[in-house]
């Protein structure tokens, strides 16, 4: 380990600053430096195979109506217009979106990607079915604003629509929790530094990308925890029935050993 390394790591563990994050998602730096970290070709790969296991959880049916909340890049917007869905995607990252739309045209696919914030973003009773993928929500410390998200998923389902919300759950988190990490990339070190913030319910987490190159990028974000009893109580409130939890998208039982807490939920009218 060299000795920029050591100090960059000394600096990172010794750091504060946890509070008063804002609304940290609305900073596009944070997706953009951090991009090759959150997409990458490992989690690429696993797409076709994501989409599916919501074709099956979803019941979906050729050229049905499917909105991506918070389609990121639009790796799952792209892979259900090849197989011929009707999707919007929807993501509040301009370059993002920008990305998403080149492939769309590259591969001479329709999609409507829309640059919009979820809390805002409804079309009611216009799809058949919504998903919001990889921790896409409890973003933010007001709770009514997270609910806002899941509201508006409720009103843009048409009756018998059906939604699945993919978090990390926290029976789950509490088995596997720890205070940092440190990993070895193609082309410098990772860290990651936790902190539950048992006051918000939420999970902050410190990221540190230091490149071989001498590159430093460093981002905060927090996101909300639900067990799966709280998950239920909020789709429930919402509006939705027939809520299912699994602990992947195999359709497994979800539990402390699951990987993911992934609740499908059916609206009735
Ligand atoms: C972890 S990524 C997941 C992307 C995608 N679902 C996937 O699995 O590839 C989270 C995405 O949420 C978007 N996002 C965060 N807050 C948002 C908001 N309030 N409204 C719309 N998009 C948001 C970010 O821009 C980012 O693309």
């Amino acid at each position: 380990m060299t000795e920029h390394l050591k100090d960059e790591l000394k600096s990172f563990k010794a750091g504060s600053g946890w509070l008063n994050m804002g609304r940290w998602f609305e900073d596009e730096s944070f997706w953009e430096e951090f991009k090759q970290i959150l997409f990458s070709e490992e989690r690429i790969k696993k797409t076709p195979y994501q989409v599916d296991r919501f074709i099956e959880l979803l019941d979906l049916k050729r050229g049905d109506k499917i909105l991506d909340q918070c389609s990121g890049i639009g790796r799952h917007s792209l892979e259900l217009a090849r197989r011929g869905y009707e999707v919007t995607g929807v993501d509040i990252t301009g370059k993002y979106l920008k990305e998403a739309r080149e492939k769309a045209e590259n591969e001479g696919l329709n999609i409507e990607f829309v640059q919009a914030d979820i809390r805002d973003f409804k079309r009611d009773n216009f799809y058949d079915a919504c998903i919001n993928f990889y921790t896409s929500f409890g973003y933010s410390e007001d709770e009514d604003e997270n609910i806002k998200a899941i509201e508006n998923v409720h009103s843009s389902l048409k009756p018998k629509g059906k939604f699945l919300l993919d978090v990390m759950g926290k029976e789950v988190l509490d088995e596997i929790y720890t205070d940092e990490d440190l990993w070895r990339l193609d082309d410098g070190y990772f860290l990651e530094k936790r902190k539950i913030r048992d006051d918000l319910d939420m999970l902050e987490s410190k990221w540190k990308f230091i490149k071989d190159n001498g590159e430093v990028k460093e981002h905060k974000f927090m996101y909300k925890l639900y067990t799966e009893e709280e998950i239920r109580k909020l789709l429930k409130e919402v509006g939705f029935e027939e809520i299912n939890i699994y602990g992947d998208l195999d359709g497994s039982r979800y539990g402390k050993q699951a990987s993911r807490l992934i609740a499908v939920a059916q609206k009735q009218i």
